[in-house]
């Protein structure tokens, strides 16, 4: 699977086929400035919550490319609202089966309010899988004992953490977290954004690498095949 870093929380993931574009905040995000939304792709839009730092450009990529909207009834109908009307809505724990492959929507501990202050459901993240391997994106979370059932669920063959510390679980959380999902792959995500929010690479690295986790930070625009 191909998979670009466009920068915060938000990835493209070529999966089943199909283009898949986790929670947009690029163009309010400085550090993504080179990232030209109207060149991304996208046949699927997921949504974790409804924090402005994870749904600032899915309304314009959505327009554009009519992707399909996943995320919580909440989010999903708040979007519904402003016109987007190819959509699925789903909430904790229940899972369902698109064209790229099967998906659950699993539980974050973490809140959800959208842009305008509108409740946001339940924040989330999402496993999805097919043929090519089961992905964890966590989205905002806290680490939790939820993520042993989700570990005993599903094989995790990569997952999406956060690590930034502060909003959501920092790197010693996110390596027990692994030891929970049952993970050894991990991309760190929700880093650097914001001065609350920046850490040492470098150390974040040796920490991931003395519990035998295969971890990496991509760079914004980057895209590695995995
Ligand atoms: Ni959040
Ligand atoms: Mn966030």
């Amino acid at each position: 699977m191909k998979i670009t870093f466009y920068g915060h929380g938000c990835f493209g993931i070529e999966f089943g086929g199909k283009n898949l574009l986790f929670d947009p905040f690029i163009t309010p995000n400085k550090l993504a400035e080179k990232i030209d939304i109207d060149k991304i792709q996208a046949d699927y839009i997921l949504l974790t919550h409804g924090h402005f730092d994870h749904v600032a450009d899915a309304e314009a990529i959505a327009k554009r490319t009519g992707a399909k909207l996943i995320s919580n009834y909440e989010i999903v109908s708040w979007f519904e609202a402003k016109g987007i009307t190819s959509v699925h809505p789903l909430n904790i724990g229940g899972s369902a089966n698109f064209d790229f492959g099967s998906l659950q929507y699993v539980n974050a501990v973490h809140s959800s309010s959208l842009p305008d202050g509108s409740y946001g459901g339940c924040a989330g993240g999402f496993v999805l899988s097919n043929a090519e391997g089961t992905i964890y994106f966590a989205g905002d979370t806290a680490l939790n004992l939820d993520m042993k059932l989700i570990g005993e669920r599903h094989q995790i063959d990569l997952a999406f953490l956060p690590i930034g510390d502060n909003y959501t679980m920092g790197v010693d959380d996110a390596v027990r977290c692994c030891d929970f999902i049952r993970c050894k792959k991990v991309i760190g995500m929700h880093i650097d954004t914001f001065p609350y929010i920046k850490i040492n690479h470098k150390e974040a690295k040796l920490k991931f690498r003395d519990a035998g986790i295969d971890f990496r930070i991509m760079d914004i625009g980057q895209a590695i095949e995995l």
